[in-house]
């Protein structure tokens, strides 16, 4: 009864016209993404190797439990600025000896491993969402520290790292270290604050102070492995909990430990049975137009994203901007709530805010899929009191405790990306389609604001208003905003939790929801459901 239909027409033009756009989306992300697997780049790879170290994607891969799927996070991290792809750190959910774990794993051939204000960023949210969602953590550790040039922007905010490795700690989240290298100065209290510690014989290097500096510092002739070595962290300060003769037994032993942290998750497992969905996730790609001004109905991305294609719609028929409903992935029950024509009234605020009410009253995790230009504006609206209904929907979404995912299908604009669970809102993990928009309004309509205040101002000061100067700076404003609403430029900043494929959708969300499972999902109790 509730299995969706679909009316796509895979022989339209337009599906074609939007597969194209949507594959050459694909083909720059992936280029990006060889960028960041690329790391420092052949001359750097070639050295590490030739010091019989491994990549960090191969001490990843040694680490997870055999063809078990990766997670990877903010893959883009610091893309267009002037440090690598990927901003020397690589972060992401995995399976290590049965256990879900958030491993952020340093990447040596950039710059030494050194922490940029980008990799911190990157650093920090993997370990929020170990806290949020209760995953143990494996930290893949050789870094040079702080990179040193850009330490203003660095140095207080990376004290959190500990700070955060300290409180999952006490929460009970286990964390684990594997030192296969360089962990100096502040490096050296990952290993310190960890609740496990796995050393590499003649690699790691453990100490507040290296060798130069405690010859300046009080004169002392020392050496690497008397300092800092794993012979002597394991023999004599006991810093170290395993001594491991070469990578390999490093990781074998780590994954030793994951075997005997007795984990149970707090969440249910899946309650329903996963069904694949009836219809082909592949055809997304010819779903959605490049012209995020062109709407597309989510009902035809949900029949190739949810268990069975089945989606039980919650009020059809009222504020029907926003479709929302109730479906499996996975088998995990979800709420979804997903915007079809883009722009939220007051209809649509109001059933969003009963929908997240009811989901908290059944515990039921929330998926938000974001096309929105936000919430309406005009007299009518504004005297309708749309302030007032919006922020309805941004206090159920606040107060909200169930898991919310979050994924940007298209654009993400004004107040819409606060009511759909945007990054401030919280969400367990956010992920874009490569050719989503985020921006605070659609870049014309920026530049446009800009011009008629430009005038205005002009007209206000008694000033003559130059026509030839606003056109210039119209469009240099309207090229920026366009750079800077771009899929890779906000995730880059960590805005999001990554870029993923259209037609990845279902299983990223399955993996995340296995993941948020790991902690308890209890929704908010105490006013019950508003009747809006
Ligand atoms: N900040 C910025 N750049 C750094 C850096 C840092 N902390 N550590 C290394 N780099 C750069 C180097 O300048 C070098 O750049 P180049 O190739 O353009 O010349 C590149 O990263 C590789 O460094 P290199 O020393 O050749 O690599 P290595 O593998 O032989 O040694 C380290 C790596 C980390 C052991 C060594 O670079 C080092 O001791 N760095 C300083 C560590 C430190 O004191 N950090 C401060 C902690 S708070």
């Amino acid at each position: 009864m509730t299995v969706l239909k679909s009316l796509l027409d895979v022989t339209a033009e337009s599906y074609a016209t939007n597969r194209k756009a949507q594959l050459e989306a694909l083909a720059k992300l992936e280029e990006q993404l060889e960028l960041a697997v690329a790391g420092g780049g052949e001359r750097y790879v070639r050295r590490h190797r030739d010091r019989g170290k491994l990549p960090v994607r191969e001490r990843l891969e040694l680490l997870l439990d055999p063809d078990s799927p990766f997670l990877e996070l903010s893959a883009l991290a610091a893309w267009g600025t002037d440090f690598t792809v990927g901003a020397s750190v690589l972060t992401g959910i995995g399976v290590v000896s049965d256990v879900e774990c958030v491993v952020i794993g340093h990447d040596p051939t950039v710059r030494g491993g050194a922490m940029n204000p980008y990799s911190l960023r990157k650093t920090l949210r993997a370990l929020e969402i170990a806290r949020v969602n209760r995953l143990p953590v494996v930290n893949l550790v050789e870094s040079g520290g702080a990179d040193l040039p850009t330490q203003a922007d660095l140095f207080v905010p990376a004290g959190r790292i500990f700070h955060e490795l300290t409180e999952l700690s006490s929460l009970g989240i286990p964390t684990l270290a594997i030192v296969f290298g360089n962990s100096t100065a502040g490096g050296a209290y990952v290993p310190g604050m960890c609740d496990y510690a796995v050393l590499v014989d003649r690699q790691a290097k453990v100490f507040l102070g290296g060798p130069p500096l405690v010859k300046m510092a009080t004169g002392e002739e020392a050496d690497d492995e008397s300092l800092g070595g794993a012979e002597m962290h394991s023999r004599v300060s006991g810093l170290s909990d395993y001594f491991a003769v070469d990578e390999r037994d490093a990781i074998r032993l780590g994954r030793r430990v994951l075997s005997r942290i007795n984990w149970r998750k707090l969440g249910p497992g899946p309650t329903r049975t996963p069904e694949p969905p009836r219809f082909d996730p592949e055809e997304i790609l010819g779903i959605v137009p490049p012209d995020t001004k062109v709407p597309f109905d989510p009902r035809e991305i949900l029949a190739r994203t949810v268990d069975g294609s089945d989606f039980d719609e919650y009020k059809p028929l009222y504020g029907t901007s926003l479709v929302t409903g109730w479906a499996s992935i996975h088998g995990y029950p979800v709420g979804v709530l997903a915007n079809h024509r883009g722009v939220l009234f007051s209809e649509e605020a109001k059933k969003a805010s009963e929908f997240i009410l009811l989901a908290n009253q059944t515990d039921v995790p929330l998926v938000f899929l974001q096309n929105t230009t936000g919430y309406m504006v005009g007299t009518r609206y504004e005297q309708g009191g749309i302030i007032k209904d919006g922020a309805k929907m941004i206090n159920a979404v606040t107060n909200s405790t169930v898991p919310h995912l979050t994924v940007n299908m298209a654009s993400s604009f004004g107040a819409g990306n606060y009511g759909m669970s945007g990054r401030a809102y919280d969400p367990r993990l956010m992920f874009a389609w490569p050719g989503a928009k985020l921006a605070v309004m659609g870049a014309p309509q920026l530049a446009g604001v800009m011009s008629i205040v430009g005038r205005a101002s002009a007209a206000s000061q008694g000033r003559e208003f130059d026509e030839e100067a606003d056109r210039t700076r119209t469009a240099a404003i309207e090229s920026q905003i366009e750079r800077e609403s771009h899929a890779f430029a906000v995730t880059a900043r960590l805005y999001d939790d990554g870029i993923v494929d259209p037609r990845d959708t279902r299983d990223v969300l399955g993996m995340s929801l296995s993941a948020v499972h790991s902690n308890r999902v209890e929704g908010r109790r105490g006013f019950g459901v508003f009747r809006m």
